[in-house]
């Protein structure tokens, strides 16, 4: 069974860390055979604010089509004003009621400038993914200091960091892995005996 990835960078600003940590995640799911994963760029969807009418609704609707027919998701939050970003909340927003994320587990990998970390921001999508429904996982990583721990070529400088970003990744496929798919083939072979 292919596993279909959704990643959702919450940072919009050119050059952003968020989406330098996200690769090096990236780069961990795609050691897996058989991965599917469509990196979700906020900065080109034109996300409409809440109750507004979207100016390219064909864009919308693959958002949540790519969110909807995912196994799972892996959301990265830079930490804004001791919160998620207003990025990352709007494309949350535009995913529906019901959420297209209801039912998906989510690994939750957070970046901040400060030396506390993206505490607020991984702890607020925590709620906010729990609260539309999803399955946020356990371990959400929290990258502080994050100017040190990446160059300006997008290269990680920090071993420890990037193992911790890298776990971001495979506790979202261990979780697909134990508690998703076995669940998904049990279902196919019930399935199978009663037809
Ligand atoms: C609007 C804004 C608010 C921010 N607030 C915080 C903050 O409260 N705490 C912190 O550690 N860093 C804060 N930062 C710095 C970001 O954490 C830093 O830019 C980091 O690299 C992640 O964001 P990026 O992916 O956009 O680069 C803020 C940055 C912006 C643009």
């Amino acid at each position: 069974m292919t596993i279909r990835i959704a990643t959702i960078c919450g940072s919009v600003r050119p050059g952003n860390y968020t989406h330098m940590a996200m690769n090096v995640a990236i780069d961990e799911l795609r050691k897996t055979s058989d991965i599917e994963v469509t990196a979700i760029d906020l900065s080109t969807l034109d996300l409409p604010l809440p109750g507004l009418d979207a100016r390219n609704p064909e864009a919308i609707q693959a958002f949540q089509t790519t969110i909807e027919e995912a196994t799972g998701a892996l959301l990265a939050a830079p930490e804004y004003h001791g919160g998620i970003s207003s990025p990352m909340k709007l494309a949350i927003d535009n995913l529906g009621f019901p959420s297209k994320l209801a039912g998906k587990p989510v690994a939750i990998l957070g970046v901040a400038a400060g030396a506390i970390g993206a505490i607020k921001s991984t702890e607020q999508l925590r709620a906010i993914c729990a609260h539309v429904g999803a399955v946020p996982l356990p371990l959400a990583v929290s990258i502080p200091l994050i100017q040190q721990v990446f160059n300006e070529q997008g290269e990680c400088q920090d071993p420890r960091a990037e193992a911790l970003i890298r776990r971001s990744a495979t506790s979202l496929l261990d979780y697909i892995n134990n508690a998703v798919c076995p669940k998904l083939s049990l279902e196919a072979l019930l399935r199978e005996k009663s037809t």
